[in-house]
């Protein structure tokens, strides 16, 4: 019915009218056993969450709001890598689609025009010393308008809508994201991190520029310098001393 492009990812596909948060319904679904690909998407959510605790506002029609399960057989330390590669899927099925160069922001914030367009929030359950199940809750604003941001987030927020001037079909967006992130996927098994760190670095508005890390209650100032190997960001600060993070917020400093 959703005229899927991929082979396996979403073809166990739960649709909803609303949900709290579909990322809320993918941990259960995992948690009862929904095999990898499993997709859930929600035309709204009542209870959409960010990262940080944040809300995540996603009123009906407005955006793409979704979440993926996945089962990779990888430590808990490489499940990173998979944050990494859905902001590289879901910018090359922007661009694609819009013709609209988006940027990165690490670890996986998508922006244009300076503003966030994306977000995505990994959820990791692990058993030992191996990953059960990871869920990546993805949520792209594609006809919200000014109104449909609260104040605060306003000046840093964006939808396709407001980028194009004009409104953008979800359908044949979403399926192009699922492409992208079903090929991304295989890649990364059958290659490695490297292909997607490339992709991520040519997409990356955040190295190169002067930024704020804020990490376990830390904030950290710097030129981010590079991705490691494992998905790390690096920073060199003024001090020339190179500090990792694995986890954290980045600002990014006017330039
Ligand atoms: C962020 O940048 O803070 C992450 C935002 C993630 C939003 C998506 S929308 C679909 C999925 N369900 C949620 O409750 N959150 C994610």
């Amino acid at each position: 019915a959703v005229g899927l492009k991929t082979s396996w990812l979403g073809r166990q596909l739960y649709y909803y009218d609303e949900v709290g948060s579909t990322n809320q319904v993918a941990k259960e679904l995992a948690d009862n056993g929904a095999p990898e690909g499993t997709v859930v998407v929600a035309e709204a959510q009542s209870g959409g969450r960010g990262r940080r605790g944040r809300l995540w506002l996603s009123p009906p029609q407005k955006g793409i709001w979704f979440s993926l399960i996945f089962r990779p057989r990888v430590a808990p330390t490489q499940a990173s890598q998979l944050t990494l590669l859905a902001a590289v899927a879901v910018a090359a099925a922007v661009r694609k689609y819009t013709g609209l160069p988006p940027g990165i922001k690490w670890p996986n914030d998508i922006l244009l025009g300076g503003r966030k367009v994306c977000g995505i929030l990994t959820e990791i359950k692990a058993e030992m010393d191996a990953v059960e199940y990871i869920v990546q809750g993805i949520g792209l604003n594609v006809n919200a308008e000014a109104d449909d941001f609260t104040p605060d987030v306003r000046p840093y927020a964006t939808s396709l809508f407001l980028e194009l001037g004009r409104r953008v079909a979800r359908l044949p967006l979403f399926q192009e994201m699922l492409y992208q992130l079903e090929k991304w996927y295989e890649r990364w098994q059958e290659e490695g991190f490297e292909p997607v760190r490339r992709a991520w670095k040519e997409a990356s508005v955040t190295l190169g520029r002067e930024v704020a890390v804020n990490s376990w209650r830390e904030v950290t100032t710097g030129v981010a310098v590079d991705i490691d190997a494992e998905g790390a960001l690096k920073v060199r600060t003024a001090g020339g001393e190179v500090r990792r993070f694995t986890s954290g917020e980045v600002t990014l400093r006017p330039v």
